[in-house]
């Protein structure tokens, strides 16, 4: 029986749902030693900040029952090195390039955001919202609905690509932060990021991060997600990509079936630089075992 995985993702043509999640994933030319990176659906760099930034002290990262926590702070080269040295070497794969951005002020977000959608060297953007706003005294730019579409309001002003809005799972109601990225000019909606966690060291007393917590991400956050994703299928008109502790072709069904058009894989590549690619092989196979000619089959089913 013959499968077909493909996505229609924002009018952009997935070979298949799978992808990287920002940061774990740098800007592939790691990974590309291991396997050809067309073999993803597409792919998703670090996030790109206006200037470079070498991130927060260590330790920033550290291993937990069930995922990790980090703290690496937004570590990359700035936007400059990003347009001149990064992305153009993705110019030679034939997918979809999407470029994760952060900012600490919305003229950061904007700016960054303006002069990626002009250089023709990405396909959309992905908002990473969960990034401290230091006019607000450092509380999330995606933890409050109004404040989240003022950024929105004017980033899409700037964006001529797609907009993709990644929320952050650290708010009392994902329902009320979705509807307002979908009014404010969102054209799709990822989730999650990391959730706030913490670490200590019971031989020393002392938190493990040097920034004390950082974000929780791997299997032990895949509940929340599926709840969240669930959640926001329920009541949005955009396509949702699911993210959070995906480790095997199961855990992308069972976000299919929340109701995501597409799916970040993070964690797990440290795990094993082959996940992505064994996931998109055993989707495949799950397929076809059980019956499923294509995505749209299930998409959604437990809504
Ligand atoms: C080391 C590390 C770095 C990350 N950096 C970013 C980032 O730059 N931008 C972003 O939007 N999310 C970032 N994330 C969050 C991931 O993209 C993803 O949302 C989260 O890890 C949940 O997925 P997972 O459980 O599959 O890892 C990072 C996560 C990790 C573990």
């Amino acid at each position: 029986m013959q499968v077909d995985m493909s996505v229609n993702l924002l009018g952009l043509k997935l070979k298949n749902p799978v992808m990287p999640a920002s940061g774990c994933f740098g800007f592939g030319k790691e990974y590309s030693k291991y396997y050809d990176l067309n073999k993803l659906g597409a792919i998703v760099v670090k996030a790109t900040t206006q200037k470079a930034r070498l991130g927060n002290p260590t330790p920033r990262v550290a291993e937990v029952t069930c995922g990790m926590l980090n703290s690496i702070g937004l570590a990359n080269p700035g936007l400059d090195k990003v347009l001149s040295d990064e992305l153009p070497w993705l110019k030679s794969y034939s997918l979809p390039v999407i470029v994760n951005v952060a900012g600490e002020t919305v003229e950061e977000y904007c700016s960054v955001v303006d002069r990626i959608s002009r250089s023709k060297l990405a396909h959309a953007i992905e908002l990473n919202v969960s990034c401290p706003n230091v006019a607000q005294g450092g509380l999330s730019f995606g933890a409050d609905s109004k404040v989240l579409s003022e950024l929105l309001k004017r980033v899409r002003g700037v964006c001529s690509l797609p907009l993709i809005v990644k929320l952050s799972p650290n708010v009392t109601d994902i329902v009320e932060i979705g509807l307002a990225a979908q009014e404010a000019g969102a054209d799709a909606i990822s989730l999650i990021n990391t959730l706030i966690g913490m670490k200590i060291d019971i031989n020393t007393g002392r938190p493990v991060l040097a920034r004390k917590v950082g974000g929780l991400s791997g299997p032990a956050i895949k509940p929340v997600a599926i709840r969240m994703v669930y959640q926001l299928a329920d009541v949005l008109k955009l396509p949702i990509i699911g993210i959070g502790g995906i480790y095997t072709a199961e855990d992308v069904i069972e976000f299919i079936m929340a109701g995501a058009s597409a799916v970040q894989i993070g964690t797990a590549n440290f795990t094993n630089p082959m996940a992505m690619p064994d996931i998109i092989d055993d989707l495949e196979r799950y397929m076809k075992e059980k019956g499923i000619k294509d995505l749209d089959q299930i998409r959604g089913c437990a809504l």
